[in-house]
């Protein structure tokens, strides 16, 4: 019998919301997983707690600020798909740090296309790109619509997108951009407003917190689900010619809008009182202030309203999203309550102990 060699993919950001997701369903379709995990930190493999010990996963010492590990790991993998997934991904915090960001999601995505050019050229090449491209541009934005970066996060992310295509156009590179909008998960980091909602309103109904504090309220994102978007990377490196492509949902919702949802999930109604800074949300039914403004949390310039037109990706690819906006709440909400009931649990237990002691 004839033995198939299994395909090989090298993700780089594995241990990420999209790198946990991608795995796993690369792992599924009997991919070999490969994974660049910068200064190896244990610590950070947390979400891919699930696949750890999985035959098929490997990971590898580099970082995207260092060439030479790029190229080791390259040299050694050899690798038929290459999903660069590594950023540096905080649009607030990119405002804090542009050199590191711009090192990192815009020179690193230059050293990884230059290294896959040297060493493994007939492999494919997805880029994370992203909808914060096109800063303020008027939505529905598409793939043709204007990209005007209004943060240093989406200045490099600007760079990273033009050199893909450059590499495509120059060396005939199999290198795909996609240009994805806001998706979101249980996996989802803590700092992003999705997750830090979910994870206030279980910590307030299990009374672990008392207040939320946010900062622009108006802003309004086309929120998706992870599950759904790493499937359209995947269905992006299987076509015959490299491409741009847009992954949204369609719909857009704003953050004072998310916060409503979020608090329904737990049963609890939002009302809204003041104006800019000064407003607040309260428990309909309590009158308790759940939700105040920090001016802090503001950033210096914002995007105001993104909402994608994915119809490109759905006539070629077949692309199309499965989860809905309620639904991805729902899952995030009821995975933070399970979490905020665990900790109480555990704090109860302590201090039972620690008054028996
Ligand atoms: P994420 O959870 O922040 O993951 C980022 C990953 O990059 C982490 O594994 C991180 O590792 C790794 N990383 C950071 N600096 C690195 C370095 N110097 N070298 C190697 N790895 C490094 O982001 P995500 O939500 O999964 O997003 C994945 C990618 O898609 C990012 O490029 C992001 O900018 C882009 N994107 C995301 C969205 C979205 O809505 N999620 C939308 C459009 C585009 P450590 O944690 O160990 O630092
Ligand atoms: N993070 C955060 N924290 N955002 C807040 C808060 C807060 O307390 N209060 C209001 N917001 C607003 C932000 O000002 C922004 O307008 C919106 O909520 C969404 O913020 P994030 O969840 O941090 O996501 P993002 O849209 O800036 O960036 C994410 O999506 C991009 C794709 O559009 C990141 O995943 C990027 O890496 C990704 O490229």
């Amino acid at each position: 019998m004839k033995a198939t060699t299994l395909k090989k993919a090298l993700i780089t950001g594995i241990t990420g919301q999209d790198g946990s997701y991608l795995t796993k369903f690369l792992l599924d379709k009997g991919y070999k997983v490969h994974g660049i995990v910068p200064r190896g930190e244990v610590e950070c493999k947390g979400r891919l707690f699930n696949v750890l010990d999985h035959p098929h996963l490997t990971l590898h010492d580099g970082d995207m600020l260092d060439g030479a590990s790029l190229h080791r790991v390259l040299m050694t993998v050899q690798p038929d798909e290459i999903y660069n997934l590594a950023a540096q991904s905080h649009v607030g915090f990119s405002f804090h740090a542009p050199e590191y960001t711009a090192n990192v999601n815009g020179l690193g995505t230059a050293r990884l296309l230059e290294a896959m050019r040297l060493l493994c050229p007939n492999a494919r090449f997805y880029q994370a790109s992203s909808s914060e491209l096109f800063g303020n541009a008027p939505a529905p934005q598409c793939e043709t619509t204007n990209m005007v970066p209004c943060s240093p996060y989406a200045a490099a992310k600007l760079y990273a997108y033009s050199m893909v295509q450059i590499a495509r156009k120059s060396y005939k590179l199999h290198a795909s951009n996609g240009i994805l909008f806001n998706h979101e998960s249980p996996l989802r980091g803590e700092d992003f407003v999705t997750r830090k909602v979910t994870k206030a309103v279980a910590a307030i109904k299990v009374g672990t917190q008392n207040i939320l504090e946010l900062g622009n309220l108006d802003a309004r994102r086309d929120w998706g689900h992870a599950a759904d978007y790493v499937r359209g990377m995947w269905m992006m490196l299987q076509q015959d010619q490299p491409d741009d492509y847009i992954l949204a949902s369609g719909e857009s919702h704003s953050v004072r809008y998310l916060v409503e949802a979020a608090f329904k999930v737990v049963n609890i109604n939002i009302t809204w009182q003041g104006r800019f800074t000064e407003e607040q949300g309260r428990d309909q039914k309590t009158g308790k202030v759940l939700v105040r403004i920090n001016r802090d949390l503001y950033r210096p310039n914002d995007v105001h309203h993104l909402c994608g037109d994915a119809s490109k990706a759905r006539e070629v690819l077949g692309w199309q999203p499965a989860v809905s906006f309620d639904d991805l709440i729902s899952e995030m909400v009821e995975e933070d309550m399970r979490f905020a009931l665990q900790n109480k649990r555990a704090e109860t237990i302590i201090l039972k102990a620690e008054n028996a002691a």
